[in-house]
């Protein structure tokens, strides 16, 4: 028997990456997800990858009746993969009580439910945010965690507290906090990626979207950083890499090889990049050349982190190591693939 996962939010980005890498590693995943930022045909492109359609319930993790429902429909499930929340730095400064309510009472209804239904092992996605501007370069797990510059990055501090206080409280339960960098690209497939609603906040799909012409010009925050070239540096992931390290989180829970009932993991490839890297390297692998102009710098960005991952690297036996070329011509094939829908949609209104 397949071993049953829940993947919350897994029709989003990151989730649904994961769950094409939880079905190739022979486990049965079951999405929950409410809809809010991701598309269904996303389950699509999962069964085209991976010749498997997953189970699917809209439900929105806020509401408790639904879920407590949810739980007595599927028995058996072993762990679960936390990533349903809502992720943009500024919306969340806009709208507070939404990202509070929506990131922390989701957390609170699945970690209710959990002992009730026998479920033992939470994944939760958690973010280098919760380290704000570290003081010593590369960031570890044993690096201070900083006050957060805006309610999402306060709701993943809040997570990782609720999860620490309810495992101490809860015999058996054991839980993964992992804490990402920047991820980015999409399947090698182009059968899933990003899909950003509106106006990217993110570099990378802005980057593909002005490099096939939705937007005029790129703007770089801020060229008068302490830096080498003067823009920010950032670690950035690629979102397949991220993807298999929830899936040996899994195992590791399951094979009882946590040493810790809460452990927590960097997840980056142990490399800054800095903005302008990025475009250079983007125009080198895509052929496009891509306008760009130096605008003042965003506020709330830091300067610079990159992650030590080799906490990960040993413990969980992983290494982000998909080289960057394959990384950001992944980013272009996805973007191609999306302009073909664009064009494709516009035939047919
Ligand atoms: C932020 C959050 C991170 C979150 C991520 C996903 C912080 C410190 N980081 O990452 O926790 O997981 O968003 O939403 O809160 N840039 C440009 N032009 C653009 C867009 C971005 O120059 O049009 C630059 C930014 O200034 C930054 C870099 O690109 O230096 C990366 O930005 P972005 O992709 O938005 O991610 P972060 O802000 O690093």
């Amino acid at each position: 028997m397949k071993k049953r996962i829940l993947v919350t939010g897994g029709t989003g980005y990151i989730g649904s990456h994961t769950v094409v890498e939880l079905i190739n590693a022979g486990f049965e995943p079951i999405i929950i997800d409410n809809l809010s930022n991701s598309n269904i045909g996303v389950l699509d492109g999962i069964k085209r990858i991976t010749g498997v359609e997953p189970i699917f319930e809209n439900i929105d993790l806020k509401d408790y009746v639904s879920l407590n429902k949810f739980f007595q429909k599927y028995e058996g499930i072993e762990a679960i993969i936390n990533f349903a929340a809502s992720k943009a730095v500024g919306e969340s400064v806009k709208m507070p009580v939404m990202y509070y309510r929506n990131n922390i009472t989701s957390l609170l209804n699945l970690v209710e439910l959990m002992p009730k239904y026998g479920i033992n092992h939470i994944v939760f996605s958690s973010s280098c945010t919760v380290y704000g501007q570290p003081d010593v370069l590369p960031v570890t797990e044993q690096s201070p965690i900083q006050p957060a510059t805006s309610p999402y990055g306060y709701t993943k501090q809040v997570c990782e507290n609720i999860i620490r206080d309810t495992v101490k409280a809860t015999v058996g339960m054991k839980s993964i906090l992992l804490r990402y960098f920047n991820p980015i690209g999409a399947h090698p497939s182009a059968e899933i990626g990003e899909l950003p609603n509106g106006v990217p906040n993110n570099l990378l799909p802005f980057v593909t979207q002005t490099a096939i012409g939705l937007r005029s010009e790129l703007k770089v925050f801020g060229n008068d950083y302490n830096t080498p070239d003067g823009s920010c540096i950032r670690d950035y992931i690629y979102v397949v890499d991220l993807a298999k390290a929830h899936v040996m989180a899994v195992e590791r829970m399951l094979d009882k090889k946590m040493k810790r009932s809460v452990e927590v993991f960097n997840l980056g490839t142990g490399t800054g990049l800095s903005v302008l890297e990025i475009v250079n390297k983007f125009m080198e692998v895509s052929g496009v050349n891509l306008p760009y102009q130096i605008a003042p710098r965003r506020e709330g960005d830091i300067e610079k982190v990159w992650a030590d991952p080799s906490l990960a690297n040993k413990e969980l036996g992983w290494k982000a190591d998909t080289p960057l070329e394959d990384v950001l011509s992944s980013c272009w094939k996805w973007e191609l693939k999306l302009q073909e829908r664009r064009e494709k949609d516009q035939q047919n209104s």
